[in-house]
Order: C-alpha cells, then structure tokens, then sequence
C-alpha cells in the first residue's frame, strides 16, 4: 500500500496507475469531495500539518509519498523510523525551502542565479545594488504557482513581506530565453531514470505549456541539463520523481557565429509534477507510474518517447460551469487531443486539466492541443 498526502491532481492521477497495477493507494486530502478524493476510495481528510493525521494515514502503508512539499519537517520525525518515507525528509527539505536549496546547490557547484538571503530591507538594498534592480524576491517555504515570487524595483516594494517573515530570499532576475524541466525519477537503492528535458512556458507564474522534447535546445545543454537533475537527485538522496525547473540562458557567441546556450536551475519539485504530464501518453512509462515504482522500490520503467513530439496545454479556469461540457468541443476540434480534467469546480485561472497532443509535427500537436483546450474553456 501507498500513502500519499494530497488531494489534488496529482495524487489523482497517481490512482489511474496504481489501478493498472494493482497497488493500494490510500489518501490524505483537504475534501472528500476534491480531486483526489473523488477517485481514490480509501482518502480520509484531514491536514498536512496534523502529525496524527499523517500518522493516521502512513499506518499499515509500505511506503509515504507526497503530491504536494507541505508537510513540516518535525511532522515527518515523528513518524515510526520503521516506515519508508519517499521522498525522505532530509531530501524533501530542499523542495520545501527555496533558500535551503539555494545554499546546498551553491555549495555542489551547481549554476544557480546569484541569491540572497535577507533579514532586512538593507539586505535587499544591498542586493538590488550589487545585482541590478529590478530583482526577485521570494518566500523561501509556502509558495506555488508563483504565489510567493515578486519582482521588486526597490525594497520598499517587499515592505510588507519583511513585516510578515523572515528570512526572505532574494535572486538576480534572470534574462532567460526559456524554461525548461529535467525530470527523472530514482528509486531507494539508486536506479535513476531521466525523461528527456521538456520546455516549460508559464504565464502568470503559473505552468501554461510543455513541450517535450524541448524544442531547439542544444543536445550538448540537454545533456547538461540532465546530468544536473541526476547529480542533484543523487546528492540530496531524492527518491520518487523529481522535477529541477531551470532558466535557459541564450547569448550571442563572441565570433557572432550563434548563440551558446546555458542552464540555471530554478527550483526543485520531489513528485510528479506539471512538466511531465505529457508522460502519460507522450512516454513509455508515465511520470505516475514511475513515482509508484520508484517509492516503492521497484524496478523502473523506460523513459523514452512514443512520438516525436508531445505538448501539454493546461486548462486554466472555463468560461463553462463544468469543463466536461467542452468534450464534444474539444474531440470534434482535435481527434488526437488526450483530455485530462481533474473533477474541480471552476473558478478563473484554476488548473482544471490539462490536454496532451503527441505526434510528428511540433506545431500541428500544439494547435491541436489548444483547440482542444479553447473549446475546454468554451471559447
Ligand atoms: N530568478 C528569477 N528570474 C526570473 N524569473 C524568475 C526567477 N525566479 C522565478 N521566476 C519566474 O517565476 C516563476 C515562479 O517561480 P518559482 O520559484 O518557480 O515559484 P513557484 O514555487 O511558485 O513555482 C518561474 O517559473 C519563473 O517564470
Ligand atoms: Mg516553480
């Protein structure tokens, strides 16, 4: 049995493949009513941050994973040494704290923008100064979805974040040309496995686009970028599917011949994760099933592609009262779209699904995918 904390999409999705292979999946969620609790039969709910609640759910289970980092640290140490925790805590701390993460990276080597830490509005003064405003400035624990990341043109701006917590993280505000995701999955006794690394377009702070593989980007920085996702995943000892979010950096070689590329890494995610849902149908083996493979410490399955090209376009709020009202919409627009809904209620801008188109031509699978998701949103 699997026990995962979350009720969202994630840990529904995570249903679809412990079904083909039998596994129990047991559930923590925020309703019973919510994504996850709709599908997966044995959910109870109740919150992250309850150590009873937590215990409650990891009780006869063989291995603890997650959908979502939220669940404290000293939550996570009073639970039985006995039980297998995958990710384990040591490991989830670096997707949980940004500024955790920024120090154990800094001190790997990896590329990284270049960060601070502040405990005052001078720190950022200071930073501002030496970087260049504007900058970004981030809640180190909490944040999703961009909640938690501001651009600031000068301290004033994060006034009311230092009277809410500190410390506070700082970075450079990176020119970047992309983002990108390195995502892999490795499994307790150390088989590591990467997809190969897809192109992410968020809008808002919020992922709205993956192509897989990503497009235009230089064999040699793939192959960087990958290796940065498992030295990572090996340092921190990540067990499950880890996602490294990266900025892609482009500029003019010195001879004018090109552009040279270079990666970033951005910030870390130890569970299924929006850039790899085109796995589902884009991949031999899903990021989902992987996950379950790998917490379980099972043998992993393969990564590569089924098709030439994948791309995943989220659904983000609908003008219609329930999405599934856009099916006809959105098969009769595109015979290849894969939907995805994820049982919410509508409300603007809420990931209410996602549509995959896989195929040979880049741009023929994203219009696809979104004609399908415009007739998703009743457009
Ligand atoms: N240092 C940075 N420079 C430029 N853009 C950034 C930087 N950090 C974050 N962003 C933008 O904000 C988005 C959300 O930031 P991220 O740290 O990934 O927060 P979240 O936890 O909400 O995903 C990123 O995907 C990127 O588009
Ligand atoms: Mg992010």
């Amino acid at each position: 049995m699997v026990a995962v904390v979350g009720g969202g999409q994630l840990a529904r999705m995570m249903q679809e493949s412990a079904i083909a292979l039998g596994i129990h999946l047991r559930a923590l969620v925020e309703a019973d009513d919510g994504s996850t609790g709709q599908v997966v039969v044995d959910s109870t709910v109740g919150e992250a941050s309850d150590a009873s609640a937590v215990r409650g759910l990891s009780e006869g289970a063989d291995v603890l994973t997650f959908e979502h980092e939220h669940v404290p640290q000293d939550v996570l140490a009073a639970l039985s040494p006995d039980l297998a925790v995958n990710p384990p805590a040591g490991a989830l701390l670096y997707a949980q704290d940004k500024l955790a993460m920024r120090e154990r990276l800094g001190a790997l080597g990896i590329p990284c923008p270049r960060w601070a830490r502040l405990d005052t509005p001078q720190d950022l003064q200071h930073f501002g100064d030496e970087v260049g405003w504007p900058v970004i400035v981030k809640t180190p624990v909490g944040g999703y979805d961009g909640h938690g990341v501001r651009v600031v043109h000068s301290a004033e701006e994060a006034h009311d974040w230092f009277a809410r917590s500190t410390p506070l993280l700082a970075e450079e505000k990176v020119a970047f040309t992309g983002e990108l995701a390195a995502l892999l999955a490795r499994r307790p006794s150390g088989e590591v496995r990467s997809w190969p690394v897809a192109r992410t377009i968020q809008r808002d702070g919020v992922c709205a686009e993956v192509e897989a593989p990503a497009p235009g980007l230089d064999p040699e920085v793939a192959r960087q970028a990958r290796e940065i996702g498992e030295r990572i995943a090996r340092e921190l000892g990540v067990t499950g599917v880890l996602a490294v979010e990266m900025f892609l950096v482009e500029e003019p070689r010195a001879d004018g011949q090109g552009r040279t590329q270079r990666v970033l890494v951005n910030e870390l995610a130890m569970r299924p994760h929006n850039s790899g849902h085109w796995t589902i149908e884009g991949a031999v083996t899903s990021q989902f099933e992987q996950h379950l493979r790998a917490v379980l410490d099972l043998p992993l399955g393969d990564p590569t592609p089924r098709a030439p090209w994948s791309v995943m376009v989220n659904l983000l709020g609908s003008e219609l009262a329930d999405p599934t009202l856009g099916l006809a919409g959105a098969f009769s627009a595109s015979p290849d779209a894969r939907v995805h809904l994820y049982g919410k209620s509508v409300r603007p801008g809420r990931k209410l699904g996602h549509v995959t188109v896989c195929g040979p031509d880049l741009a023929a699978a994203r219009a696809q995918a979104e004609a399908a998701v415009a007739a998703l949103r009743g457009e």
